[in-house]
């Protein structure tokens, strides 16, 4: 299959064992830390697949979709703002390319991706000043997966990084906490929903 197709078909590169998939896409590295150390939290709970969103993952039958990606431009990247990314990466005492390919970011997916689950949860990486300056991934990853008709299960997280896109201290532990929190409400959840099926 070439990548047209394998982007035409998006879910051929993941298995659906976990009920949690997390999904991220990452230039520089900032956001898959973040998204690494969300995966720990969640993992305290659940287990969790983690796909960059390069590889196309299939959502298909997860329970929760966790969903990140760095603001470019006040929103989700387009493939002009990864080209100036890349330009930003030739100053290579400053930033350290994530290894690729970077033609899909998670705006490209969400139209194209397997996503017969049923919750979702938003995240990014902006810089650190007020959200009216930077704007944030996350609202839009989140606008975009309530139109495709899933629930938003906890409200959009923002971690934040400084001018050099590097996280600023104690991002990655508020990560993990994150992750924590969303695992544990998800597993209290499916604890409900079992109790409910055993009294009926
Ligand atoms: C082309 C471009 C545009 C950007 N625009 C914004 C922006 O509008 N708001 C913001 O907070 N950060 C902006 N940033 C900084 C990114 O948010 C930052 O590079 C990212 O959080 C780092 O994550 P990563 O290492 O996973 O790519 C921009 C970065 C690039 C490359």
């Amino acid at each position: 299959m070439n990548r047209s197709e394998e982007i035409e078909s998006a879910g051929t590169a993941a298995g659906a064992s976990e009920e949690v998939l997390l999904v991220f896409e990452s230039m520089f590295g900032s956001t898959r830390r973040i998204a690494e150390a969300i995966a720990d939290g969640i993992r305290t709970s659940l287990p969790v697949g983690v796909y960059r969103v390069a590889d196309l993952p299939s959502a298909e039958g997860r329970r929760l979709v966790v969903v990140g990606a760095p603001t470019h431009a006040h929103s989700l990247s387009r493939p002009e703002s990864r080209a100036e990314g890349r330009r930003w990466a030739r100053d290579r005492a400053r930033f350290a390319l994530e290894p690729g390919p970077h033609d899909i970011g998670v705006r490209e997916w969400i139209p194209v991706a397997r996503l017969s689950g049923d919750s979702f949860a938003a995240f990014d990486t902006r810089i650190d000043m007020p959200w009216i300056f930077t704007g944030s991934a996350a609202g839009a990853i989140s606008k975009r997966l309530r139109r495709r008709g899933l629930r938003e299960f906890l409200p959009p997280e923002s971690f934040l990084v400084d001018k050099d896109s590097r996280l600023l201290p104690g991002e990655a532990e508020r990560a993990f906490e994150w992750g924590r929190t969303l695992g544990a409400a998800l597993r209290a959840e499916t604890g409900d929903a079992a109790r409910r099926e055993s009294r009926s």
